[in-house]
């Protein structure tokens, strides 16, 4: 255990939507909170970036905003580089540097940001690049910007953490490189749980965590097992500890989190009623629901919008749906408490109005839903993949295209969306498909096996619409 975190194996590159600026307004919308000006220069920054996925694409959605990618790994750096240049982005800035370091730079040498990003790096840093990581977002947040962190919780990941200790312990003794001994690490486990350990017997759930584990991409399990610091934090902490750095909490950027008559045992609503204090109300909510890990939303100062401003941010977003949205028929979601059935005479207009092509929330309204119904089914329609935000006007798609050719040359099973200001997944089985569509890049790219399933056929529709791919024809 030489090293605080293991820079000697690459992380995978991995899309989380909900760090994109387009997402982030979405829910702040929602949240009743004035988002970025998306067709504005706005900086956005990604602290721990790994291979810089999430900020290409940024970067190459938002023409006119500047993207700062941070990351210790060089060879994470140069991955993300490499994917800049192909795709011909020129603003897109890479910066190798640790926390401890970049929390003392220079007052005008970064931002200042209007979003700040991290993800998977809170939980898994010693505690005095966490302090310089939050010092940082304190010195280069602007007033009223927003910061994005996702990091593990209790009381979900609880018991995890002593699995986790046991594993790196494990690990550390292991011989080989950082996958052969995360693997040590999970057959060590495996056998502690085949023989009857308490510990699986009294948390099936890790049992389960476990199994997983074994399938999960081996460098991330790497990354997952092998630092010497990973700890779950109580929701109070990071609320508290975001608040000394001027940060106040907003709400969650998975919007489901949002809405406690969805999220939440029905029995533990009562409990909710009138606690006015954020961190108690969230430590609540966290507990009703086990919570395992948060993506969470905190903007420096600033204020809720007004009422008649909130109606009229919701109403002016532009909403289209993905390939995701059912047919026909009737809407369920599949929540973390269970199925909830998307109420008919709520969800149907509205789908019915989507099917027809991209429109406004404010379009939506016409159906007769009260506006905080429809903030709600919105918010819902978002989180389960049914629909997403759309960029309006459209960027130039051409920076997208380019990226997602390197993309595909690299294996990467997502696509930049610059509609959306995202990227959509491309299953394995597709890539050589997508792969051919982007070289040809153009109207001769309907070869004869892409014409045939139906799957493929949807996606290719969607691709299309949403910059991912060159138009048909
Ligand atoms: C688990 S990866 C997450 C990568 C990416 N954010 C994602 O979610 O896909 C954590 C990243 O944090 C970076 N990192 C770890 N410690 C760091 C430090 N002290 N300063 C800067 N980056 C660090 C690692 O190199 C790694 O790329």
């Amino acid at each position: 255990m030489s090293q605080a975190y293991p820079n000697d194996i690459p992380y995978p590159p991995v899309f989380h939507r909900e760090m994109t600026p387009v997402w982030i307004d979405a829910v702040l919308r929602g949240l009743g909170q004035e988002g970025p000006d998306l067709a504005g220069a706005f900086r956005w920054c990604e602290l721990g970036c790994g291979p810089g996925l999430n900020a290409v694409v940024t970067a190459a959605a938002h023409p006119a905003a500047h993207v700062t990618a941070i990351d210790l790994n060089a060879a994470h750096l140069a991955r993300a580089r490499a994917w800049a240049e192909a795709a011909g982005l020129p603003n897109l800035e890479t910066v190798q540097a640790g926390f401890t370091e970049l929390a003392e730079a220079p007052p005008d040498r970064f931002g200042p940001f209007d979003v700040i990003v991290t993800h998977g790096v809170l939980s898994w840093i010693a505690p005095a690049e966490r302090e310089a990581l939050l010092r940082f977002i304190g010195r280069f947040l602007r007033p009223g910007g927003v910061v994005y962190a996702h990091y593990m919780t209790h009381p979900g990941m609880s018991a995890a953490a002593a699995g986790q200790r046991l594993a790196r312990r494990v690990a550390a003794r292991a011989e080989g490189g950082p996958v052969e001994r995360a693997r040590a690490a999970l057959a060590f486990q495996a056998r502690l749980a085949a023989g009857g350990a308490g510990f699986f017997v009294a948390h099936p759930q890790e049992r389960h965590r476990l199994e997983a584990s074994r399938r999960q991409d081996p460098a991330a399990l790497a990354h997952e097992l092998l630092p010497a610091h990973w700890e779950p934090f109580h929701v109070a902490e990071i609320i508290e500890v975001l608040g000394r750095q001027g940060c106040r909490y907003l709400g969650s950027a998975t919007p489901l989190d949002n809405i406690d008559a969805v999220s939440l045992p029905a029995g533990t609503l009562p409990l909710l009623a009138g606690l006015d204090d954020p961190a108690l109300a969230e430590t609540v909510r966290d507990m009703a629901r086990n919570q395992s890990l948060r993506r969470d939303l905190y903007r420096s100062g600033g204020a809720p919008l007004p009422a008649g401003r909130h109606w009229q941010a919701l109403a002016e977003l532009p909403l289209a749906l993905l390939p995701a949205a059912p047919r026909r028929g009737p809407l369920r979601f599949d929540t973390p408490i269970g199925p909830v059935q998307g109420e008919a005479a709520l969800f149907d207009p509205l789908l019915a109005a989507l099917r027809r092509g991209p429109c406004r929330v404010g379009d939506l309204a016409r159906h007769g839903a009260h506006p905080a119904q429809l903030n709600q089914a919105v918010q819902m329609l978002i989180w389960s993949g049914c629909a997403h935000p759309v960029r309006s006007p459209l960027p130039d798609p051409q920076a997208a295209w380019r990226l997602n050719r390197a993309l595909c040359a690299s294996g990467v099973g997502w696509l930049a969306a610059p509609a959306l200001g995202s990227a959509l997944p491309v299953a394995p089985e597709l890539m050589p498909a997508v792969a051919a569509l982007l070289e040809a890049a153009g109207p001769e790219a309907t070869a004869p096996e892409l014409a045939t399933p139906e799957r493929l056929r949807d996606n290719l529709r969607a691709w299309r619409a949403f910059g991912a791919l060159p138009p048909e024809g």
